[in-house]
């Protein structure tokens, strides 16, 4: 996008004078306030709206010298509430971009079903109208129905705002999940910074009167906000949400505070150290228990219903420094629990042992391509 803008015949100024490079294969996010703009910027790359002033080019050609329906086509359009089509079936609203396209029917919703797995959608469902369908299930028709001709651009407005935060949360995960699959080049708008913070591999933060305030990927936006629009923007605890971008694979874990369920006697004083108060009981299949006193263990059947929480462990090869510091915090005993894929036990970390990790991860830049989750 090239100096565009937006004035509408009464004269608002949507967009003003914009310009960004959105990457190929990439989730390009924009977050402002109600009103800035982001609309009014989504549906002008595949002209729904005209632009007043400026270019948009698309692989270096112009949208407003492409043909409009070749143009659409190359893009898939997602809504909040999926606007589905309420008297037809959930595999004919995913076939519809197909059968436009002259597919036959037998073709078109092969690949609807295909489609229906690709975003999670029980096979079941295919003959369901959109009414019998949860606000979820729904948003996911949605995303299905943009796939369906596989068009490189994915264009998204609000498309998970409308459901619940537990839901909404599966449907972000999804659409990373496809997106890492597929590379489609996803332009997403939200009015959301967390969803912005969490899916976007670059963001650009819009204020009001259509300006943009930053564009930038989002651990940059947490670390160096542009100005105190942004900074306020992205909210308080911008400190703690910036940490997810560091993996907690560096934090050297402990191993000897760690005892089995059946430990002898000598095995708990073998492992008990000035250092640490409480031992870690694990299970005879390597998963934590819980923390106990070492002189309220009882050699060789450790009581697991006396034993203090062990809260939710971490995964030390995938999980982010703010994983393994809300761990710690909740943790009873201040030491987080580390696992592997496998849920077994690799060993504990203290607080201060993170405080530490994140004081010279502060030092060093954190990974600006992608959050840890
Ligand atoms: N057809 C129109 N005529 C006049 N003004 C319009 C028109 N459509 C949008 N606007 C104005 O343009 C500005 C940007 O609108 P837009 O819908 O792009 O905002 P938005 O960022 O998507 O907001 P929201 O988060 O509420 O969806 C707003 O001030 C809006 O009132
Ligand atoms: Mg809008």
């Amino acid at each position: 996008m090239d100096s565009v803008t937006k004035r509408y015949p009464d004269g608002t100024v949507a967009v003003d004078r914009l310009s960004l490079d959105i990457p190929d294969r990439a989730i390009t996010v924009f977050v402002g306030p109600s009103g800035c703009g982001k609309t009014t910027t989504l549906r002008m790359i595949n002209r729904m709206i005209e632009p007043s002033e400026g270019t948009i080019l698309i692989d270096g050609k112009d949208v407003l010298k492409e043909p409009v329906n070749t143009l659409r086509r190359s893009m898939g359009y997602v809504i909040q509430n999926a606007g589905l089509f309420q008297h037809r079936t959930i595999i004919d609203n995913i076939a519809t971009v197909p059968r436009l396209l002259g597919w036959d029917k037998g073709r078109a919703r092969d690949r609807a079903r295909e489609l229906m797995g690709r975003v999670g959608l029980d096979p079941s469902l295919a003959k369901r109208y959109p009414y019998q369908l949860s606000g979820g299930q729904q948003q996911r028709v949605g995303v299905a129905r943009a796939l369906a001709a596989d068009p490189p651009v994915l264009l998204m407005d609000e498309p998970f705002s409308a459901v619940d935060p537990i839901v909404r949360k599966g449907l972000q995960d999804e659409l990373l999940r496809i997106q890492e699959e597929l590379g489609k080049t996803i332009v997403f708008v939200t009015h959301d910074i967390d969803e912005a913070v969490k899916i976007g591999t670059k963001v650009a933060v819009m204020r009001t009167g259509g300006r943009l305030a930053q564009f930038a990927p989002p651990a940059e936006l947490l670390t160096d906000p542009a100005d105190a629009f942004v900074e306020d923007f992205l909210g308080a605890d911008r400190g703690i949400r910036r940490l997810s971008f560091f993996p907690a694979a560096g934090l050297p874990l402990l191993t000897t505070p760690v005892v089995a369920v059946d430990a002898t006697a000598e095995q708990i004083a073998a492992r008990t150290t000035p250092d640490v108060p409480y031992l870690l009981v694990t299970g005879l299949d390597g998963r934590p228990l819980g923390w106990g006193e070492p002189r309220n263990l009882t050699a060789g059947r450790i009581d697991p219903t006396r034993l203090l929480a062990h809260g939710r462990p971490f995964e030390h090869a995938t999980d982010s420094l703010r994983a393994a510091l809300d761990c710690a915090v909740l943790s009873p005993t201040g030491w987080a629990v580390a696992v592997g894929a496998d849920g077994r036990v690799t060993g504990v970390v203290a607080q201060h042992t993170i405080a530490e990790a994140i004081r010279s991860a502060h030092a060093a830049r954190p990974d600006t391509e992608k959050a840890v989750r």
